[in-house]
């Protein structure tokens, strides 16, 4: 009897010792990002995730896609990049009527071609792309040339590279697999959809070992003018979802819009939620980044093969492998976008080199930028004092 009595308390102590150490093991591994861990997100992290902080922003480099008659464009991108430390170089951008049908690839006899805006917006991201894969970059951020962004890009950079990290890299430790399921394309029998992730309860992940942002992806589609959270029923795109709420960088619901509606972040979300998550019918190419895996994909996919739609909607194809492009693409977003157009003062005909706006004398009296709460180009002669009393564009009441 006594025997069996201590064999059963050696049993019970056993037992206990195991899980305490297991919970031990866990909560060591635990986020290394969680709530916690937020004010000192600088310093608790890999030398990798440090370059976000750098003068490309974390890429090898910072693209700007524009005309190099856009005079006025160039210098206020050079004068926002010098005052955000930021690298930039820029890609010219194409007239389309320079563009011969001949470059132009097309995937039917009867394919028409695109009015000349359309062409020459694709060969200067197409040219962009190229050069990526060209000198062998890791990856580069495009920018088109009329955009604007936070003085405050590198905190979102950095919670959108956590974000990423918990869409799409490997969870660590014991489990192994991701978190989630549907990743990295959803199969017959996945859900579809998945519960959200709460960015201050990020999954403990293995650390990105190529790129600050993951070392599994394609495109990051941060400058966008609308995307929709991935469809229930989308066999290509991940359903992962990021929440996070109180991002004081995120301007009030009155202030935002989109072209995809329905608007669902703005709808079922509260005020200041950014969400993370895989691209879906993006519109607009404002910003984003090709990993040079991405780039070398996107040259087969969108460089050679029928330019039928207007760029974006050829990235959108890409992303999501429809109309005859692969599947298996990892493309990354976040909404709001990081990226906006900002819209200066003077004549709005001026905006656009793709679209033809005609001259209907409308005249601009205040520069604005859409959706950018502390706008670099807004901030120009404070940032220039060195000041930090930021104008808020989009105050709440
Ligand atoms: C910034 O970081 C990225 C990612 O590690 C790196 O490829 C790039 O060279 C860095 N940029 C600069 C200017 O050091
Ligand atoms: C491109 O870069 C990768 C990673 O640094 C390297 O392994 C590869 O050899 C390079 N390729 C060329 C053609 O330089």
């Amino acid at each position: 009897m006594r025997r069996r009595a201590s064999r059963r308390l050696f049993h019970v102590l056993g037992t206990t010792f195991v899980v305490i150490t297991l919970c031990l093991f866990q909560f060591r591994n635990s986020s290394p990002f969680g709530h916690k861990a937020k004010n000192q997100r600088w310093t608790a992290t890999s030398g990798l995730m440090r370059d976000i902080r750098n003068s490309t922003l974390g890429f090898e480099k910072i693209f700007v896609v524009g005309l190099p008659s856009r005079s006025d464009r160039r210098d206020g991108m050079v004068l926002q990049a010098a005052l955000s430390d930021m690298q930039i170089e820029f890609i010219d951008g194409v007239q389309g009527k320079d563009v011969p049908d001949k470059a132009i690839p097309i995937s039917s006899p009867d394919a028409k071609r695109l009015a000349d805006g359309s062409i020459g917006s694709w060969r200067a991201h197409l040219n962009a792309a190229r050069e990526i894969v060209q000198r062998n970059l890791s990856s580069a951020l495009i920018l088109e040339d009329d955009t604007d962004w936070d003085v405050r890009i590198r905190d979102q950079l950095y919670d959108f590279a956590l974000s990423a990290h918990a869409l799409t890299q490997p969870l660590r430790g014991l489990r192994g697999g991701y978190a989630d399921p549907t990743y990295p394309q959803p199969s017959d029998g996945s859900p579809e959809s998945v519960p959200e992730t709460d960015f201050y309860r990020l999954p403990t992940t293995g650390p990105p070992t190529i790129s600050p942002y993951g070392d599994n992806w394609d495109v990051l589609w941060i400058g966008h003018c609308g995307m929709h959270f991935p469809f229930h029923h989308s066999k290509t795109v991940p359903k992962g979802r990021v929440i996070r709420l109180d991002d004081e960088t995120v301007a009030p619901k009155k202030n935002l819009w989109t072209f995809n509606i329905p608007f669902t972040l703005k709808e079922s979300y509260p005020e200041h939620t950014r969400a993370y998550h895989h691209v879906q019918e993006g519109v607009c190419t404002l910003g984003y980044a090709l990993s040079q895996r991405g780039a070398r994909k996107l040259l087969h996919e969108v460089g050679l093969k029928g330019v039928t739609d207007a760029y974006d909607i050829l990235l959108r194809f890409f992303c999501e492998g429809e109309k005859g492009r692969a599947a298996g693409r990892q493309c990354l977003t976040t909404q709001p976008a990081l990226f906006h157009h900002h819209r200066t003062a003077g004549r709005v005909n001026g905006m656009s080199d793709i679209s033809n706006h005609g001259d209907n004398g409308e005249f601009r009296e205040k520069a604005i930028t859409d959706m950018v709460r502390w706008s670099v180009r807004l901030n120009v002669e404070a940032l220039l004092e060195g000041r930090t009393d930021f104008v808020d564009q989009f105050p709440d009441e």
